[in-house]
Order: structure tokens, then C-alpha cells, then sequence
């Protein structure tokens, strides 16, 4: 008897693990590190929980184009590996042949904002990935030292380079001599694309290339734009800031040691918590204008895509849908100060009792400026390249604005060759 019975529970939990490694699928999930990923994995758990499946992360690199350099290697490769990319918006024209198309598998996520939805959307109308989030840039700046000092929040670039250097001078003056007056992205990599795209269309000196693919960038407003930021290194910024990312900047911030920062709002909530010295001393605005040109915020963002290479599709659509839906949004913007992607939860008030920012981001979120992209299809990767490379020789006084607007020209024109 005794026998028999634990014969028949030994033959129960064969079937069992039998059943239960059928059905149990492990991802691997490429994405890089930060709240970010923090986020991201913190939902997964969630997915893990619910449907018995396992997910590894592999974390990527803090810059963005390091991080593109890693998935071209793998995807080229046709790597099975990896199921899951972390994809940041630029890429649908570059990887989009390796990246499965998720149109026919959506339902709640054909409602996101259709323009953050279009930079993951191929030429041939594929969505390749699924944003769960849209950047967007703003100028955070300190209340206190605003107030102490009598300043207006600025609206040009003029106005803020003044305030940032008199604010520093008082500092340093009163002994603070860490004090700096503007923090930012100054690496040579798609950061400093995002922030010189911003100084050179808040200046009216256009978007690189033109939606109709014009190379536009050759013009005094672009050269004026690039010569601006120049003379902030070594003045109101860092000597260091050409070597900056984003975190890098947010350091010196963190520490009470900046007027001024440009960065993504993720920033934000890690600015609130108690060990911040900048929690209840600043606030964020729109990013300053140039003399001929309006305030400019070039589109950010990352979505989830899924490998053509991997052999465990169906569970990882299943994952980025999870990770994409309003219910995950709703879980997860206020605590990582994400701007949500869909459009009624920006006038969700609940959220903006403790993310305050929420309801300011609305109207921003449809005024973004995608990156020339689109327009340049996949050959973006080395226009990009050819772009921050310019601004940056421009940044480290290799070259004056107007030289590098004009040999940068050339080299588009190359890359474009007889067409994008
Ligand atoms: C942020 C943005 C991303 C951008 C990157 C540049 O991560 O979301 O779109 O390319 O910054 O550093």
C-alpha cells in the first residue's frame, strides 16, 4: 500500500515537472541599465508571476550608442539568443528587418500617441516596437537660488547664460566653489545629437535634414546655435561636460552643484528622493529659445522589440505587450517620472498628486522633434555619427560653428549619396 502510494506520487511529480518545463520558456532581454531598467524589470517579475515564465537581462551600456553598436553585432550575427531589445526610437529604419513586425498581434497599444507610435513604425507601416514611454527634455533649474537671487526662470538662451554665470559668480563668491551654472550632454554620442538638435532648431536653423530630405544644416542660425554652446565649456559648464551623459550631468545636479540641467525627466523623481540635495529646490520648464527660433525638445524614448532570430516569439510578444499596456503605465510613471504614451493618462489626477510634473508634460509631448530619423531610413547611424561628431569639434574648439556646419554638409551630402 505504502508502496504503491509513493510510487503513484513519484509518477505524479514526473508529470508534473514534466508539464511544468513544457510550458516554462526562459527570455533573454537586452536593455540597458538605470530607473529605467529598474522599471522594466520590476514589471517582469509581475510577468514572471503570472504565467510561469523565467526572463534574464542582459544590461547594455549607459550610452545609447554603444548600446546600438552591441545590437547591430548581435542582430547581423542573427543571433538567437537574445528575444526581447530594448529599442530606443531612432532605429525602426536601421533594424527594422531584424525586428518582427507586432502590428497584427496589438490591441491596446494601436492607442498610443500616434506620434511617439510613428517613430517605430517602418516605411512600410511595421510597428517594430512598442514604446513604453516618450522622453522628453526639459530645463530643470533651482527655485532657491532663482529666488535668492531675484531671477526670472529663463525663456531664451541669452536669459539663461546670464543668470547661470551671475548665479555662479555669487556662489563661488560666497565660498560655494563647486557651484556651476549649466549641466548637459556633451559626450560625442547620440546624447549630444539630442541637445545640439535642440540649440540648433530652438535658433531656427532647422532639423539636420528636412522632412522632405533636404540637408539643411548649412546656415548661419545652426553655425550661431553650435558657437553658443561652445562658449559655455570652461565658463557656465564643466570643462568636463564634453565628456557628459546624461547621468553624468545628473550627478553634479544631485549634488546641489548646478542652476541649471538639461536632461530627460526621468531625472525627476530621482531629484525627489530624500538622499537628493536638490529634493524641494528646483523645478522644470520648456528649454530656452534661440533669437530666431522657438523652444525645442527633440523626441526621446525607448520600446520593446522582439529579434526576427528568436525561437520563443509568441511568449516574448506576450512580455512587451504586458510591459506596454496601461495597466503597466499606470504602475509604474509615477514612481520612475515617465511621460506616459497614452494620451488620457496625462490628465490622470490621482498620478499628479505625487508626480506633479504629469499634467505639465501633456502639452509638450505632442510638440516633440523626432530626430531626422525617418527621413534618412537607415542610414540615420552615420548621420547621427557625422552630426554629434561636428558638434562636438565645435565644443572643443576644434572648429567654428560656420566651418563645421559646412563640412558637415559635405559629408551628409556623401552619405546620402543618391538618395536616402
Ligand atoms: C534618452 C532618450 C533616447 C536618446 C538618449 C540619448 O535615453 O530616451 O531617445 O537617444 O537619451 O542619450
Amino acid at each position: 500500500m505504502m508502496m504503491k502510494k509513493s510510487i503513484l506520487s513519484i509518477f505524479a511529480s514526473i508529470v508534473f515537472l514534466f508539464s511544468f518545463n513544457a510550458t516554462a520558456i526562459e527570455l533573454n532581454f537586452a536593455q540597458g541599465g538605470g530607473s529605467q531598467g529598474q522599471m522594466t524589470m520590476e514589471l517582469t517579475a509581475e510577468w514572471e508571476k503570472k504565467t510561469g515564465h523565467k526572463v534574464n537581462f542582459l544590461e547594455m551600456p549607459a550610452s545609447t550608442s554603444d548600446q546600438y553598436v552591441q545590437y547591430k553585432t548581435w542582430l547581423s550575427a542573427q543571433n538567437s539568443d537574445v528575444d526581447i531589445y530594448k529599442v530606443d526610437n531612432v532605429w525602426a529604419g536601421e533594424f527594422g528587418t531584424q525586428l518582427i513586425d507586432l502590428k497584427p498581434y496589438l490591441d491596446e497599444q494601436l492607442e498610443i500617441m500616434p506620434n511617439v507610435l510613428s517613430a517605430y513604425t517602418t516605411a512600410k507601416g511595421e510597428i517594430i516596437g512598442l514604446p513604453y514611454s516618450v522622453g522628453i527634455p526639459m530645463l530643470y533649474y533651482r527655485t532657491d537660488l532663482l529666488e535668492k537671487y531675484n531671477r526670472d526662470v529663463p525663456e531664451t538662451w541669452d536669459e539663461m547664460t546670464e543668470t547661470a554665470q551671475f548665479i555662479q559668480d555669487k556662489e563661488r563668491a560666497a565660498g560655494n566653489d563647486k557651484m556651476w551654472g549649466f549641466v548637459w550632454q556633451g559626450n560625442a554620442y547620440e546624447g549630444l545629437t539630442c541637445d545640439a538638435l535642440e540649440w540648433v532648431a530652438s535658433h531656427g536653423g532647422g532639423m539636420i535634414v528636412e522632412k522632405d530630405g533636404t540637408i539643411s544644416i548649412n546656415n548661419a542660425n545652426a553655425a550661431a546655435a553650435l558657437d553658443m554652446a561652445a562658449k559655455w565649456v570652461g565658463t557656465i559648464s564643466p570643462e568636463g561636460v564634453i565628456g557628459y551623459k546624461e547621468e553624468d550631468a545628473r550627478g553634479i545636479w544631485d549634488q546641489g552643484n548646478a542652476v541649471f540641467m538639461r536632461n530627460w525627466p526621468y531625472a525627476w523623481s530621482l531629484s525627489n528622493k530624500d538622499e537628493s540635495s536638490v529634493k524641494g529646490k528646483f523645478d522644470v520648464v520648456q528649454l530656452p529659445r534661440g533669437p530666431n527660433g522657438k523652444s525645442t525638445s527633440t523626441m526621446g524614448g525607448w520600446g520593446y522589440a522582439v529579434s526576427k532570430y528568436s525561437e520563443k516569439q509568441e511568449v516574448a510578444i506576450d512580455l512587451v505587450k504586458f510591459l506596454s499596456n496601461r495597466d503597466a503605465q499606470h504602475a509604474t510613471i509615477a514612481e520612475y517620472s515617465m511621460p506616459p504614451v497614452y494620451i488620457e493618462i496625462y490628465d490622470n489626477k490621482e498620478h499628479a498628486e505625487t508626480y506633479t510634473l504629469l499634467p505639465l508634460l501633456k502639452g509638450p509631448s505632442q510638440a516633440l522633434l523626432p530626430r531626422p530619423s525617418a527621413q534618412t531610413s537607415g542610414k540615420w547611424p552615420q548621420v547621427t555619427v557625422a552630426f554629434y561628431t561636428a558638434a562636438h569639434e565645435v565644443i572643443t574648439g576644434k572648429k567654428d560653428g560656420t566651418t563645421a556646419v559646412a563640412e558637415l554638409e559635405k559629408a551628409l551630402k556623401k552619405i546620402k549619396g543618391k538618395g536616402w
